[in-house]
């Protein structure tokens, strides 16, 4: 059985789309396809439907990245459907548990940045407004 690992932020068009297609990336180079299943999800319901964020595109294009999927909304029944609930920042960590169905599924939720070791940071930060680096 494939291992299921759900990225969230608040959106969905910017920061999970993004992980989670980076992440399809890798496995697939890896030829992992059959052991690890990647989605993502918003903790908001702002953008269900739309695609991702025409500046998060180009800049996954940028690294031969195409960022496919619609956003769709975090909701309860994605505690059942994966084994991994990984929050981008901790106001989606926090809107993650606040949806738990109890106590056993809490530790499936994690922050992304526990995962990562090429950087100190401990969130992914919101990119939608624009930052230092924005397009
Ligand atoms: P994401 O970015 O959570 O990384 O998809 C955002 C997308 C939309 C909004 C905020 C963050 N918004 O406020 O509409």
């Amino acid at each position: 059985m494939a291992i299921r690992v759900l990225f969230v932020c608040l959106g969905n068009i910017c920061r999970s789309p993004s992980a989670e297609n980076i992440m399809n990336h890798l496995i697939q180079q890896r030829q992992l396809d059959d052991q690890v299943v990647c989605d993502s999800a918003g903790t908001a319901s702002y953008h269900i439907g739309n695609p991702p964020d025409c500046r998060m595109a180009a800049a996954a294009k940028g690294y031969g990245i195409e960022l496919k999927g619609r956003a769709r909304q975090f909701d309860a029944a994605d505690f059942e459907r994966f084994d991994w609930i990984l929050a981008m920042d901790r106001q989606n960590y926090r809107d993650i548990m606040a949806l738990s169905p109890g106590a056993a599924y809490n530790d499936k939720v994690r922050m992304m940045c526990d995962f990562c070791r090429t950087h100190p940071d401990q969130e992914v930060p919101d990119p939608y407004y624009g930052g230092a680096r924005g397009l």
